[in-house]
């Protein structure tokens, strides 16, 4: 197998260690700057070299490199400032995006994509456009991240495994997410039988600025995050396990929504969205979602395309 990450700044160097933490293939590694992508391939492949893991890292500015490639992963773009909405970002990264789409089309034509760049779900939308792929070929990152950010205050909270605490996550990656407190067991529990609604509200809003916390604290965006997420679903699709995560999907009526992506939970296997779940959603979830929906819509419509 051959998986590419386009962009090697923080968040796709972290996704092609992690991915290579799982032995799924070989990886090509693609950025602008000349050295980069090379330099840290270099350092990965070390790591590697230490931990026996069987895997050839290249790094290269030329994406006639990433012919043959089962899954691209794409992570180049600008990064969110503190002071800016990942919709800021809108106007950079879509230019940049239709660029690496038009990159794809040509030397990876076969390949499923996972676009990672903010502001994802319009990034997944036009990567999609631009590509001319069908839309399950093309998955949009995030629903593992917010996903895992929310698990992190629930076992904090509760004191049990990671292993016992199942969830859901739908809508877009930015503040207007849906977490599913209804939709949420610890154990055999539903998590709105064991926390109050208070605290259930208090942890969805640290849930949905979890982003920004990190971006406060130290200075720049999430990475490790990203990175280990981004190897779960390669994996998934890689070894077609049918696993149902959160992903930005195509929706085409699903919903009740057309001709938008937007985070639902999505079986991933070998052709990249295999089925969509449509979650039987109570009157409040409904109306959160739609709200959702609209913000990236009107995303959408600002791009040229
Ligand atoms: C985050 C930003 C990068 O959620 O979207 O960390």
């Amino acid at each position: 197998m051959l998986i590419t990450v386009v962009g090697s700044g923080r968040v796709g160097t972290s996704a092609a260690l992690q991915i290579a933490l799982k032995e799924l293939g070989d990886i090509v590694l693609v950025d602008i700057v000349e050295g980069l992508p090379q330099g840290e391939a270099l350092d990965i492949n070390h790591a590697c070299a230490i931990l026996d893991l069987d895997v050839e890292v290249t790094g290269t500015n030329d994406y006639r490199d990433i012919e043959g490639s089962d899954v691209v992963v794409v992570t180049a773009g600008m990064v969110r400032k503190a002071d800016m909405t990942r919709l800021d970002l809108l106007h950079k990264n879509s230019e940049i995006i239709k660029d690496v789409a038009q990159n794809i089309k040509q030397y990876a034509p076969k390949a499923k994509v996972l676009v990672v760049t903010n502001p994802l779900d319009v990034m997944a939308y036009v990567m999609w456009r631009v590509t001319g792929f069908e839309s399950r070929r093309v998955m949009g990152f995030s629903g593992l991240l917010d996903l895992g950010r929310y698990r992190y205050l629930i076992r904090k909270e509760l004191g049990v495994s990671y292993k016992s605490i199942r969830s859901m996550i739908i809508g877009e990656h930015g503040d207007t997410m849906v977490l599913l407190p209804r939709y949420t067991h610890v154990g055999e529990m539903q998590l709105t039988s064991m926390l109050s609604g208070e605290k259930i509200n208090e942890m969805v809003e640290r849930t949905r600025k979890a982003g920004a916390e990190v971006i406060k604290l130290r200075g720049w965006s999430a990475n490790h995050g990203p990175g280990a997420g981004v190897a779960e679903m390669v994996e998934a699709i890689l070894k077609d396990t049918k696993e149902i995560i959160p992903t930005s999907a195509y929706l085409n009526g699903e919903y009740g929504v057309k001709d938008v992506y937007i985070v639902v939970p999505c079986a991933l296997g070998r052709n990249g969205v295999e089925k969509i779940i449509e979650l039987d959603l109570s009157q409040e979830e409904r109306v959160q979602f739609l709200k959702s929906v609209e913000v990236v819509k009107q995303a959408i419509s600002q791009v040229k395309l």
